[in-house]
């Protein structure tokens, strides 16, 4: 039986041959070009991701065309905030001096979520130095007022101390109607 370990010998070794000068040539093909130019990765990547457009404006990017927000925001406690962590893109609104398209809106409970992922008090790797934070419903409750207020009926979205005496004008009256 010699003479067939020799032809299976054969066999396997011209398999793997095979297998090797197909590989090879695979890799060639879907290997892309610029790949391991500086590194393990495509180089052509980072010329294409930096010529993509840019989505994001800074607030500064949202002032001229809305001076009454901007006016409020600049001046209160959401300064630092950014109008596009709760507006959304500037690339899907304006484009130049143009408007080319509709931002959401958050409104009633909406608003509310939207406040709470900052303001939380569930959220404790949030320090009261760095952000205040309020627990729900407690927050409401000692205010007196009923459980279904959202958060923009006391505090002013853009501003949210500016008119808050106000508001506890209005919430000391609704404590004696409830
Ligand atoms: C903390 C979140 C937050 C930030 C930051 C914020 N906004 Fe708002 N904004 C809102 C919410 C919520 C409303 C809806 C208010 C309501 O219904 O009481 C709103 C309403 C508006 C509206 C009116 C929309 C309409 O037609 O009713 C405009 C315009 C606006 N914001 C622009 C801005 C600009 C510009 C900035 C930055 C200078 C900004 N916002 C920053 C949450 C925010
Ligand atoms: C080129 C001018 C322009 C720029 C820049 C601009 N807006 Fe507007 N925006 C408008 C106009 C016009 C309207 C519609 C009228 C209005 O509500 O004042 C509008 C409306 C809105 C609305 C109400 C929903 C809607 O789309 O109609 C929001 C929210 C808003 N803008 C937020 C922003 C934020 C945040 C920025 C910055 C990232 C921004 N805008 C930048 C012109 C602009
Ligand atoms: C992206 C995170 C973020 C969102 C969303 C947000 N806030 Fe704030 N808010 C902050 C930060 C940060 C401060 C503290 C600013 C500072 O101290 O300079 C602040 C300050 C405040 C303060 C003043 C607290 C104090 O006494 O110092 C109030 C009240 C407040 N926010 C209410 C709201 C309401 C209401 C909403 C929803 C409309 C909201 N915030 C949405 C981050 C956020
Ligand atoms: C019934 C009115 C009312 C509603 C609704 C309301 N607040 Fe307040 N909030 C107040 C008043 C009043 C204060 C105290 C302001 C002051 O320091 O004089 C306050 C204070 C805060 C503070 C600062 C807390 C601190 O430790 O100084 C934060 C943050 C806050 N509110 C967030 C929210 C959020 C988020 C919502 C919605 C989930 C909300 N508030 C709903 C009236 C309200």
């Amino acid at each position: 039986m010699p003479s067939n370990y020799g032809v299976r010998l054969l066999f396997v070794g011209g398999a793997i041959g095979l297998m090797a000068v197909v590989g090879l040539l695979l890799k060639g093909l879907l290997v892309p070009d610029s790949f391991g130019v500086y590194g393990s990765y495509r180089a052509d990547a980072i010329v294409e991701e930096a010529e993509k457009p840019i989505r994001h404006g800074t607030n500064a990017s949202c002032f001229a065309c809305h001076p009454y927000e901007a006016k409020s925001h600049k001046n209160g406690l959401h300064a630092r905030i950014s109008c596009e962590f709760c507006h959304g893109t500037h690339g899907d609104h304006a484009k130049g001096n143009k408007k080319i398209g509709t931002l959401p809106v958050k409104k009633n409970r909406e608003i509310t979520t939207l406040c709470l992922r900052c303001h939380n008090n569930e959220i404790k790797a949030r320090p009261e130095q760095v952000i205040k934070t309020v627990a729900m419903p407690q927050h409401l409750e000692v205010q007196k007022v009923k459980l279904t207020h959202t958060c923009n009926q006391c505090h002013y979205v853009h501003a949210p101390l500016q008119y808050i005496n106000k508001a506890k004008q209005i919430t000391g009256i609704q404590e004696t109607t409830l």
